[in-house]
């Protein structure tokens, strides 16, 4: 895998799988059971009854060692995923002369020099004759009694490792008081306990997440017989079946996945999340359902001591400026785990040195602190510097309304904010004078500098850019920094080979696929008609560079000499939803749902969670891109005000557009982001139906499909019968009626009847009931009149970009209500 080159593919797919060689000669034994004759060396493994699960030695990534794990059969899911390991953290190096035996009725893993190092421990002779290992299908592996093969000595299932099974549990357990614990792996090379476990909390209906054990960054909230009160998006998971058991021995959750064909798990990430992960059988990957904490730098300390998050850039982690990673290696494997050490130690107060260089504090605006702040009542600002410069342990300080913060030691959970959220604060740091002395870079963070080599391998001899953005919204002078990459239109023209292979082309220019230096690959935007100088143009770009959101495509650099303007996006190997819904390929229900919720969430970013209210104006499949694991990315965002007024010229002649267009783009009243959503709601018909709304359809069925779902829906009919013919009725129909009814609410004539993307998502997730809606009065008529969408006109769409100007002035800060961290003792 060259994943290392690009660290937005090599998060996805940590995120999604531990994606291990595979190291299994072909024709190794397969065995059935440990026993007393049999055990389990080299190459050999033990294979589930139904052969869905596989026992045997492994060795994740590069590490030179081994390890006695379980994962699915390859013929189920192909890529390597280790489910369970036995000898997470004693790993054995030779596999042919380490072996997994029966030994004084225990399972016993015993290395090289034949000495155990991992067993069940079981102590009491309960087994009236010699014990057996089985691993069952459903990926718990057994030590059961011989003649009883229905008494369990051991099971696996009471020994998760990081991943929780369907069938398994992560229960605690009452005899001896004890919490069950998830570990996530240390990294993706080292399945020793990291440092995020997920647990119950003591004998409640609670799971939380606990970093080192100690500090509680996240709760599901209590169960409620039916969900879990902070995620409640989990009701709508309607692929597993959750229940609750409580006896007398312990208590736990469990649950099933209602189709047995669907192969899904959560897992304690690397991350620090924990996540639900389904195989999809069409793409042979695994697809990411659900995650929580949501974002990254929700996870307490992430980036170790001295690291810093930053949610708007990637890789998530940088050192403080005067600090490098403790450890390169672990880095590059994301395990930001060690943090960060000084490069130059501190003089602090050795007075022997004459002429000494004091140590300095470098203001970090915009921070959210660290943690265990220590507090003193000085008077002012340089009180409490000497404070802590008198202080040789003390890191920082902070000074705000006569209240003086000082650190000792390490600075752990420090996060870069936004320019404008309100949390941030600045902090300042203690550095050695020479750091000051180096260049001009006093600043802040030192972007990039020690974002690891990562980033360096993906820059590669690429110039990083730093950008600096004015925040009007607020309009405080504070500057917001983002590194996008400044690519030479050479460069670009190479590594499109002159432009020959077009992705395709839109409103906003041609797109064409380039391969970088590193073979990764990009697709590149030539803009056509852009009326911008060179200085607005940059700010336009910056600002869409900081926009960065998992259901968007991101922007990754762009270009510009002179007329030549360019923007350089992650490439997205499955194309256009387009070529998904409507052509010969075509998506099963659940995937075309998890696309629409995708979708819906993208789209609630750009309205309601950027700085700016960002509206896209052009929502339709074919800005809707698929990554490799399907999971959708809004394209085209942010361009309208990079076209300017152009823009509408650029509108009437898209092709496929006019039929998701709103009504108020020709009664000329100011366009809301309430446009978007009548776009998503005409899009969202199309998921149903598998084909254009505005194409007449090959069933035979006749009228405009919006309109006869609506009336369908409206009647209280068989939603069956409106799905795409090709699913054969493969489909959820009470996610069909949901799907229908949002369509219908987000299609009304009046935009204030139209719901929010963010009301959109909770419908779907299933949070939100709605009622039908009512038949927007366009599709009435529309019933009658095919020609209904060629309404929109050159002349009347001359006042959309400006509409749209207006409207992006509304901005709104909502910030997620689950706090990211909370301490606990
Ligand atoms: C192991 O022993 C049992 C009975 O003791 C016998 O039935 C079985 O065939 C043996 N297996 C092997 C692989 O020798
Ligand atoms: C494993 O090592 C090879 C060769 O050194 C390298 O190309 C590859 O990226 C490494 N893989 C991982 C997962 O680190
Ligand atoms: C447990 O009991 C069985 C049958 O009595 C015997 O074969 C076995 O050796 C005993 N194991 C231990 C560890 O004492
Ligand atoms: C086997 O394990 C023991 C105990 O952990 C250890 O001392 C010994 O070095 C190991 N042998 C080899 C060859 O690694
Ligand atoms: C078995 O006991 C040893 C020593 O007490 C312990 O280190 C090990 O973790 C135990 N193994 C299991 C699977 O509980
Ligand atoms: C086998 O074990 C199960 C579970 O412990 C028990 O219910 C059953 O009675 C046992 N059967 C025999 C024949 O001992
Ligand atoms: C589990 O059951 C016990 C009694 O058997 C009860 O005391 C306890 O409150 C129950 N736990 C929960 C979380 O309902
Ligand atoms: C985790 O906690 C232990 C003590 O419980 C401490 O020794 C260790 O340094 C902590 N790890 C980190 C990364 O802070
Ligand atoms: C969900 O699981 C519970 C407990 O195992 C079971 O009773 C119930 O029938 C399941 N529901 C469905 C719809 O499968
Ligand atoms: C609780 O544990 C005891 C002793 O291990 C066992 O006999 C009993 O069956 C268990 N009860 C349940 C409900 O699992
Ligand atoms: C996925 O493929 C496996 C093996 O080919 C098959 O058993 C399973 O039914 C498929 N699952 C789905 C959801 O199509
Ligand atoms: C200062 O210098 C003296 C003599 O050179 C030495 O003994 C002492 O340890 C030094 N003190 C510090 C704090 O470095």
């Amino acid at each position: 895998m060259d994943t290392k080159k690009n660290p937005w593919l090599m998060l996805s797919l940590v995120f999604l799988s531990f994606s291990l060689n595979n190291h299994l000669s072909h024709g190794a034994d397969t065995i059935s059971a440990i026993s007393a004759n049999q055990s389990l060396s080299g190459d050999q493994t033990l294979v589930s009854a139904g052969g869905s699960f596989v026992l045997g030695f492994f060795k994740p990534g590069n590490s030179s060692n081994y390890y006695i794990g379980m994962w699915y059969s390859l013929s189920k899911v192909s890529t390597q995923t280790i489910v369970w390991v036995a000898n997470r953290d004693k790993p054995v190096s030779d596999k042919s002369s380490s072996v997994l035996r029966i030994s004084d009725d225990n399972l016993v893993l015993f290395n090289e020099s034949q000495i155990p190092v991992w067993s069940t421990n079981l102590t009491s002779n309960t087994s009236s004759s010699p014990v057996e290992a089985v691993l069952r299908d459903d990926g718990n592996l057994v030590v059961r009694d011989g003649s009883n093969s229905s008494k369990y000595l051991w099971q696996s299932f009471d020994y998760p490792t990081d991943t929780w099974l369907p069938g398994g549990k992560i229960a605690f357990k009452k005899i001896t008081n004890e919490n069950q614990r998830v570990f996530s792996w240390k990294n993706e090379e080292d399945p020793a306990p990291g440092l995020f476990n997920l647990q119950p909390e003591a004998d409640t209906i609670i799971y939380i997440i606990l970093w080192n054990r100690s500090i509680q960054y996240w709760t599901s909230g209590p169960w409620d017989g039916k969900i879990f009160s902070l995620i409640p998006e989990l009701n709508s998971n309607y692929i597993c079946n959750f229940s609750y058991v409580n006896n007398t021995n312990e208590s736990y959750f469990t649950y099933s996945v209602y189709d047995p064909s669907i192969i899904s798990r959560f897992v304690m990430d690397v991350s620090g999340q924990i996540k639900q992960l389904t195989w999809l059988n069409n793409t042979n990957m695994w697809n990411m359902f659900w995650s929580q904490p949501k974002t990254q730098c929700e996870v307490y300390d992430f980036c170790g001591a001295f690291g810093s998050c930053n949610p708007n850039s990637l890789p998530f982690c940088s050192c403080l400026k005067g600090f490098v990673p403790k450890s390169q290696n672990e880095w590059n494997l994301l395990d930001y785990s060690g943090g960060c050490m000084r490069i130059t130690t501190l003089q602090c107060k050795n007075t022997n040195v004459t002429n000494r260089l004091e140590d300095r504090f470098l203001p970090m605006p915009s921070m959210a602190l660290p943690v265990q702040p220590q507090s003193v009542g000085v008077g002012n600002a340089a009180e409490c510097e000497s404070t802590c410069l008198n202080n040789c342990s003390c890191t920082a300080y902070a000074y705000e309304s006569n209240n003086c913060s000082f650190w000792v030691g390490d600075l752990l959970n420090l996060k870069q904010l936004s320019g404008d959220d309100h949390n941030g604060r600045t902090l300042n740091l203690k550095l050695a004078a020479s750091e000051f002395s180096s260049k001009k870079n006093n600043k802040g963070i030192l972007v990039g500098a020690v974002a690891g080599s990562v980033a360096a391998v993906l820059l590669g001899l690429f110039v990083v850019v730093i950008l600096r953005r004015r925040n009007r919204a607020v309009g405080t002078g504070k500057t917001v920094e983002g590194p996008l990459v400044a690519f030479g239109y050479r460069d670009l023209q190479n590594a499109t080979k002159n432009f020959s292979d077009k992705l395709g082309g839109g409103g906003f220019g041609s797109v064409f696929k380039g391969t970088l230096s590193d073979s990764t690959f990009i697709a590149v935007k030539k803009l056509e008609s852009i009326s911008q100088g060179e200085k607005q143009f940059r700010t336009e770009v910056s600002t869409i560079g900081t926009i960065q959101h998992v259901n968007l495509v991101r922007l990754r650099g762009f270009c510009s000499e002179g007329a030549r303007k360019l923007l350089v996006y992650d490439y997205m190997p499955n194309g256009s939803l387009e070529s998904h819904l409507f052509h010969e390929k075509f998506l099963d229900w659940k995937t075309r749902y998890q696309i629409a919720i995708g979708t819906a969430r993208g789209l609630t970013y750009l309205h309601e969670k950027c700085r700016e209210c960002i509206i896209h104006c052009d929502i339709k499949p074919e800005n809707i891109l698929l990554d490799a694991y399907l999971c959708p990315k809004v394209a085209d965002f942010g361009l309208a005000k990079l076209v300017g007024r152009e823009f509408s010229r650029v509108l009437t002649t898209m092709r496929g557009t006019r039929g998701y267009l709103a009504p108020e783009w020709i009664s000329g009243v100011a366009i809301t982001a309430k446009a978007d959503v009548y776009s998503y709601g005409m899009m969202l018909f199309e998921f149903v139906s598998g084909r254009r709304n505005s194409e007449p359809s090959a069933d035979g069925k006749t009228g405009f499909f919006p309109t006869r779902a609506a009336s369908l829906l409206a009647e209280g009919g068989d939603v069956l019968s409106l799905l795409d013919p090709r699913l054969e009725g493969n489909a959820d129909a009470e996610e069909i009626t949901r799907v229908c009814k949002v369509a219908c609410w987000c299609v009304q004539d009046d935009e204030t009847n139209r719901p929010t993307m963010g009301q959109v998502v909770q419908i779907l997730e299933g949070v939100l009931d709605v009622n039908p809606a009512p038949i927007p009065r366009s599709l009435q008529v529309f019933a009658d009149n095919q020609e209904h969408i060629v309404f929109f006109t050159e002349s009347s769409s001359s006042q959309s970009s400006q509409a749209r100007s207006n409207a992006s002035a509304t901005s709104s800060q909502s910030k997620s209500g689950v706090s990211s961290t909370s301490s606990k003792s």
